[in-house]
């Protein structure tokens, strides 16, 4: 059994807080854990994600930026996260195949079928098991991150306010036709009480391991 969860959300809705806190709850509990993110993971990916953040690319067409992130995605999942599944690791992912869905799809009004056929290309049709959207307005999301001084301001950031709400808009879509796979969270919420509703619906799915598993009785 694999276990691969990522986190989705707008700019500044505390993924990489989130992401982080649940990777050290699983690695205390002695599960291998593996954290990476998109683009980047691998230096194909962040050479990848140099170019597609510079803000000076201002002419990067949609076609080539939805291009860029699934050549990154491509090499991910073939250099990390495919081999870390393979031998068991639970892989947390901040961003995967809905990010390109949401931005590259819906906050340019572009045709879906085509983007989907593009991310199974280039995952091979790995879909995650669980993903975890943290939900926060778009407005809010970009404020908070333009005030927080160690943020990594990008290409994409600079975008108008009606694309990030659009992305927004279709992630919502996204959740709602595959609930099964999607833990939408109130991300205004404090820290603690957004990691407990994603801890509850994370330990259920975990691969029991030997320390955890029930010890048989004698007969
Ligand atoms: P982040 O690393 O700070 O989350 O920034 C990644 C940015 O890239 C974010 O604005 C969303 C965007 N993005 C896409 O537009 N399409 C994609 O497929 C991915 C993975 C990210």
């Amino acid at each position: 059994m694999t276990l691969f969860i990522t986190f989705e959300g707008p700019d500044g809705s505390g993924k990489t807080t989130q992401i982080q806190l649940l990777a050290e709850a699983l690695t205390r509990r002695g599960q291998a854990t593996l954290l990476t993110r998109e683009p980047g993971g691998t230096r194909i990916g962040n050479a990848i994600r140099t170019v597609l953040h510079d803000r000076a690319h201002v002419e990067m067409s949609p076609r080539a930026e939805a291009l860029l992130y699934n050549a990154a995605r491509a090499q991910l999942v073939d250099e990390v996260i495919r081999p870390a599944l393979a031998v068991g690791t639970v892989v947390l992912c901040d961003r995967f195949a809905d990010s390109t869905l949401a931005y590259q799809g819906f906050g340019y009004g572009r045709n879906l079928a085509e983007l989907r056929l593009l991310i199974d290309y280039a995952t091979g049709g790995l879909t995650p098991n669980l993903t975890v959207f943290l939900d926060i307005d778009p407005a809010e999301g970009l404020r908070r991150k333009q005030g927080d001084a160690n943020a990594e301001w990008n290409r994409m950031e600079d975008k108008a306010l009606a694309f990030h709400r659009a992305a927004h808009a279709g992630y919502l879509q996204l959740a709602a036709q595959e609930a099964e796979r999607w833990l939408v969270v109130d991300a205004t919420q404090p820290v603690a009480t957004i990691h407990a509703a994603i801890w509850r619906t994370v330990l259920p799915r975990l691969p029991i391991s030997e320390s955890t598993a029930p010890t048989s009785q004698p007969r």
